[in-house]
């Protein structure tokens, strides 16, 4: 088998990327001695995600991924802009196995209390800040309520969610009640919200539901937010991973909050807060129960 063959045999550990939504856009189109890493534009966010960030960010991910899944296999491969998967003089160099791709998951569940080590962040290099968790009580919830607020991007979001397990979807892609940690009644009431949408938003289901999320950062835990060093999207997304592989090399698993970003109003502040511009922010810290491992086409 050539190293392209030996690669699409093993594209299902490739998809155990991370992305937005659980979409999983990326469409990897193979040849004789390259793999072109294309997106798929039906799994895009259009409305929650315009500028295409947490896309690009997803692509890096999965390309990132592809190249721990080829070093393992023993692969020379390398990345190229495109991005491209190519041949290179020899493996490439990570501390990550399939073993790491395989385990690795969001967590969205609450978390002991306890912030993350300085000697931890400080391993994970330059551009990646610490915010206290309690410092962003008061900025998530307004970012819950815009995102549930803004009609578009609510839609978006209730899309991608499979809130019951009879849903056709429900092992495929998207957002399940499980991966989001809810209770049965609250996976209910949010399904039955969002199916009235947006009637319900009339009603004041931004606050409501913004007001569920109110707990998630009152407690002493740590924020991580990755700033953008330079225009480089894909790159991005490929250090995201690496970042979240090496916190769960420690046992630390992390809950992206990308409405912080979404939101006009919370980007700024928080862009001011860190000092650059957040193209990624999670909540990291030991989960108290074990996360959900989530579905994939
Ligand atoms: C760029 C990016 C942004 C994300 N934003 C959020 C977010 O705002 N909230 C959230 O709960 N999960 C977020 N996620 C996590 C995805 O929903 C998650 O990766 C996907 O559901 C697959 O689950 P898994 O990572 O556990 O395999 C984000 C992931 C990526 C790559």
């Amino acid at each position: 088998m050539t190293w392209v063959e030996q690669l699409r045999a093993n594209e299902v550990i490739c998809r155990r990327a991370p992305s937005a939504h659980n979409t999983q856009p990326w469409r990897p189109e193979y040849h004789a001695d390259e793999i072109v890493i294309g997106v798929d534009p039906a799994r895009s966010l259009p409305d929650s995600d315009p500028t295409g960030r947490d896309l690009a960010l997803g692509i890096g991910a999965f390309v990132e991924t592809c190249l721990i899944v080829a070093a393992d296999l023993g692969l020379a491969v390398g990345a190229a802009p495109g991005p491209r998967l190519v041949p290179a003089a020899q493996r490439y160099a990570t501390p990550f196995a399939i073993a790491d791709v395989e385990a690795r998951r969001v967590a969205r569940g609450p978390y002991e209390p306890g912030y993350v080590d300085d000697a931890v962040i400080a391993d994970l290099g330059p551009g990646i800040v610490h915010v206290a968790s309690r410092e962003l009580v008061a900025d998530l919830e307004v970012a819950d309520r815009w995102l549930f607020g803004t009609p578009a991007v609510a839609v978006e979001l209730r899309d991608w969610l499979r809130l019951d397990p009879r849903h056709p979807r429900y092992h495929l892609d998207g957002l399940t009640d499980r991966a989001l940690a809810l209770s049965r009644f609250e996976a209910r009431f949010l399904s039955a919200a969002l199916r009235a949408y947006p009637i319900t938003r009339r009603l004041g289901l931004a606050a409501l539901l913004a007001a569920s999320g109110r707990d998630l950062l009152r407690y002493d835990g740590s924020v991580l937010v990755l700033l953008a060093d330079g225009d480089d999207r894909v790159a991005a997304g490929r250090r995201l991973l690496r970042t979240w592989l090496a916190l769960a090399r420690h046992g630390l698993a992390v809950h992206p909050l990308s409405q912080l970003i979404d939101c006009p109003t919370t980007a700024e502040r928080l862009a001011e807060r860190v000092g650059g511009q957040p193209l990624a922010v999670f909540r990291v810290g030991r989960p108290l129960a074990e996360p959900v491992r989530s579905a994939r086409r």
